[in-house]
């Protein structure tokens, strides 16, 4: 028993913010980020707009396109950072939002890796025969997080959903998906303040923000994305020169581009959002799924390789025959 992708959706704020708006705001510039990250816009949830109203729009796309109604499905893992509430999940609050309530739900937290990591845990659900029918999204609301006085981190994130309906088949699908952690670099990545450890009452957000080392990530992005690439397509048999699409998470241009030499990949052959998204943390790479597949790129047949790394620090993939 393998799963397949039965359909896939994705949703974006109406609001976008520009490099000129942040201009504005902090000391940077158009070049500095274009140059530094590839990142020419990103959107901004409404006040008042949640992390679960973009997953319930990416959910509602995703199950219209497979043909899926909410009610058959029996698992849904939604792979976020910024939830709505502490609990429920937010998974939970968009099963009763779809109607789909009785079925199991819950969310994944590995940051950037969320989306892929749910992908994989509802792949297992699948092949164990626990499930038949998946909903998997990747949903954030980042920009409620960042600190708009610190010019390292505001200029990256934005804000945005994307989902998959995974389903049982004989026929794979999901051909491999691998997952990692290294909680040792907890403090070149990460966020300040929790419920246990307490915020921070005099500080802006209540000390909630992303404090992060740009500069070391980057590095240790770039030498664990090479690894898992090649750790996943060995694990599937599948060779580099039959990947059809490298769908990596959207962070920063230059990391998209070291993965892509890596696999001798033209940059014509990798799907990327983060010039109009910036970095939508776990929405990042079922939202460039999504786009990649409306707009006609990503065709049924094809060999998809997806990828992300992020805070943990956590990093994933997964092999597609989509
Ligand atoms: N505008 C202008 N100057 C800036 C800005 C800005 N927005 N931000 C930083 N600078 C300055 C710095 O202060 C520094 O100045 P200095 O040399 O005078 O000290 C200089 O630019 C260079 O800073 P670096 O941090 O070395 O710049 P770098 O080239 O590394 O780019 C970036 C920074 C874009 C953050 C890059 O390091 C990166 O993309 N890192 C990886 C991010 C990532 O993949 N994160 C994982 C996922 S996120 C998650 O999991 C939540």
């Amino acid at each position: 028993m393998y799963s397949r992708i039965a359909g896939t959706g994705s949703y974006l704020p109406s609001h976008v913010v520009t490099n000129a708006d942040l201009e504005r705001l902090v000391e940077t510039s158009d070049e500095w980020i274009r140059s530094r990250t590839g990142i020419r816009e990103r959107r901004k949830a409404a006040e008042g707009e949640t992390t679960g109203d973009l997953a319930f729009h990416a959910a509602n796309a995703a199950l219209a396109s497979a043909g899926v109604e909410a009610r058959d499905l029996d698992l849904i893992i939604v792979g976020t950072t910024t939830p709505d509430l502490i609990f429920p999940s937010t998974a939970c609050l968009l099963q009763n939002r779809l109607g789909a309530n009785g079925c199991a739900a819950f969310d994944v937290n590995a940051a950037c890796s969320g989306f892929l990591y749910a992908l994989g845990v509802a792949d297992n659900f699948i092949r164990a025969g626990s499930a038949r029918k998946a909903l998997v999204v990747g949903a954030e609301t980042l920009t409620r997080m960042v600190d708009w006085g610190d010019r390292a981190t505001c200029v990256l994130f934005g804000d945005g959903a994307g989902a998959v309906v995974l389903e049982a088949s004989a026929e794979p699908g999901v051909l491999a998906t691998k997952q990692h952690a290294d909680g040792g670099h907890k403090d070149l990545l990460y966020s300040p303040v929790g419920v246990s450890v307490g915020f921070h009452p005099g500080e802006p957000n209540a000390g909630v923000c992303i404090r992060m080392s740009g500069n070391e990530v980057f590095k240790v992005a770039v030498r664990t994305l090479d690894r898992i690439v090649g750790e996943t397509l060995e694990a599937a048999g599948v060779d580099e020169a039959q990947v059809d699409w490298l769908i990596p998470h959207q962070a920063n241009l230059r990391i998209i581009e070291a993965t892509a030499k890596r696999l001798h990949l033209p940059m014509e052959r990798v799907i990327v959002t983060v010039d109009r998204h910036g970095n939508t943390s776990s929405a990042s790479v079922p939202l460039a799924l999504d786009e990649a597949v409306r707009s006609g790129k990503v065709q049924r047949g094809q060999t998809l390789l997806l990828e992300a790394f992020g805070g943990g620090f956590t990093w994933a993939s997964a092999l597609i025959r989509y």
